[in-house]
């Protein structure tokens, strides 16, 4: 059986899961430079239907520029992908996701690690 995670979690779920992220991560001491004088509202919405699609949406289309274009001149290193999983994992808490559902959104999205930071396209560990 191919386990849609989309449908299982929900595109309310996901945008009440972002908007969380997005309001500690802009306060987060180890975050918060990176999305200094950004359009916050547009960074949610392009990463709401960016994500959506990576968990198994059909019917949405990403209209965003591709991602390792985005990150590449941000300097996104090691230690700001791990804070990144720390508070999506108790933001994904708060909000109720079961937890089974949370590890798999995680690992999905740890699949692209490379593509945001040079760091970990440079490390085998
Ligand atoms: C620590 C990790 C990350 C940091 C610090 C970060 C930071 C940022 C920043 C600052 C922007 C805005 C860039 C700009 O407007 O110039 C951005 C855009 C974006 N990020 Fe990330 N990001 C991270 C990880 C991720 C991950 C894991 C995903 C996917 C699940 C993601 C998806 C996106 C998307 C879809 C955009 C919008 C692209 C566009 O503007 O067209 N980011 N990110």
């Amino acid at each position: 059986m191919n386990l849609n995670l989309y449908d299982a979690i929900g595109f309310n779920k996901i945008e009440e899961v972002l908007r969380l992220f997005y309001d500690q991560a802009v306060i987060d001491p180890l975050l918060a430079h990176f999305f200094f004088e950004k359009d916050i509202e547009e960074l949610i919405q392009k990463q709401l239907v960016f994500t959506s699609i990576l968990l198994g949406a059909k019917n949405l289309k990403y209209q965003g520029k591709p991602l390792k274009k985005v990150h590449e001149r941000l300097n996104i290193r090691k230690v700001h992908l791990a804070r990144r999983n720390v508070l999506m994992g108790e933001v994904m808490a708060q909000c109720g996701l079961p937890a089974d559902l949370a590890t798999k959104w995680q690992s999905l999205e740890q699949s692209l690690n490379s593509q945001i930071s040079k760091d970990e396209a440079a490390c085998n560990d």
